[in-house]
This record gives structure tokens, C-alpha cells and sequence, in this order.
């Protein structure tokens, strides 16, 4: 006999397979993985830069940047968005460990998507705002650098 428990659990199962399904018909192989195991995952207590940017969809990401000798040694990224800007912030911060300042001011949204592979239309700007937070990011480091940077 099939228990009122049993149902739910088989109900349980059947909605998260399809949820999977979804999102790996949606992310790609890459980005469904990035968004099972999340990789730079912040906060970064002693990061040297940090950015929140708000996008127009209302959610937030943050970006965190630690350099040394003037190239990324270790990013991070937060957001209360959505499973697509989760995929995003993650590659996002990836794509700037190794990199000098210079090569971090190149990476735009097309690149992160392009880094991720296949990606909603619709969530394209998830890309973009994590483009603009590491350049906020980027910014803010750069001022630090300089003697009268944050005046
Ligand atoms: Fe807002 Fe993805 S960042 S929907």
C-alpha cells in the first residue's frame, strides 16, 4: 500500500528532477553545475575591493576583489538574486583571479556569457550587472591605489 507519505515523497522527487531538468536545459552543462556547487562564493573578509550594485530587476550583487603584486589572487561574489545572477557573480569573480587591473576592466557581460556558454535571453542582464559590479569593484581599488585616492 502507497502512503500518504510516500506520495509526497515521490512528489518531492519528481518536482525537483524537473527543476533540474530545467536548469540544465537552461544553463548549459557549466552553468548548471556552477549553479549546484557555487565556486567563489563571498564574502572575502580581506578583500582590497568590494562593490554592491543594485540592478534595475532589484537584486544585488557584490563583488570582492584581494590583489597581489597588482593581479587578482582570490575573488568573490554575493547576490540575493536569482538562480541566473547566482551562475553569473560565480564565473564573474573566476574570470578576474590571474588578472592585472587592465584585464579586469575588459571582462563585459558578453564575455561572462560567453565564459558560461548558454544562458537565458531573458537573463542576459544578470551578466551585465555582474560586469558593472566588478568594474565598481575595479574603480574603487584603482582610487585606492593612488595618494589622495578616496578624497
Ligand atoms: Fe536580477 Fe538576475 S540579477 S534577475
Amino acid at each position: 500500500m502507497v502512503t500518504m507519505s510516500e506520495d509526497f515523497d515521490t512528489f518531492v522527487n519528481n518536482l525537483q528532477e524537473q527543476i533540474f531538468d530545467e536548469a540544465r536545459e537552461a544553463f548549459g552543462d557549466a552553468g548548471f553545475e556552477r549553479w549546484r556547487n557555487p565556486r567563489y562564493c563571498g564574502p572575502l573578509a580581506d578583500a582590497d575591493a568590494h562593490a554592491r550594485v543594485t540592478g534595475e530587476c532589484g537584486d544585488t550583487m557584490e563583488i570582492f576583489l584581494k590583489f597581489e603584486n597588482d593581479r587578482v589572487c582570490n575573488a568573490a561574489y554575493r547576490t540575493d538574486g536569482c538562480a541566473s545572477s547566482t551562475v553569473c557573480g560565480s564565473f564573474a569573480a573566476e574570470m578576474t583571479v590571474g588578472k592585472t587591473p587592465e584585464e579586469v576592466a575588459d571582462i563585459s557581460g558578453e564575455a561572462i556569457l560567453e565564459k558560461i556558454g548558454r544562458f537565458p535571453d531573458e537573463d542576459h542582464h544578470c551578466a551585465f550587472l555582474a560586469a558593472e559590479t566588478i568594474r565598481e569593484a575595479l574603480g574603487q581599488y584603482m582610487r585606492n591605489q593612488t595618494p589622495h585616492g578616496n578624497k
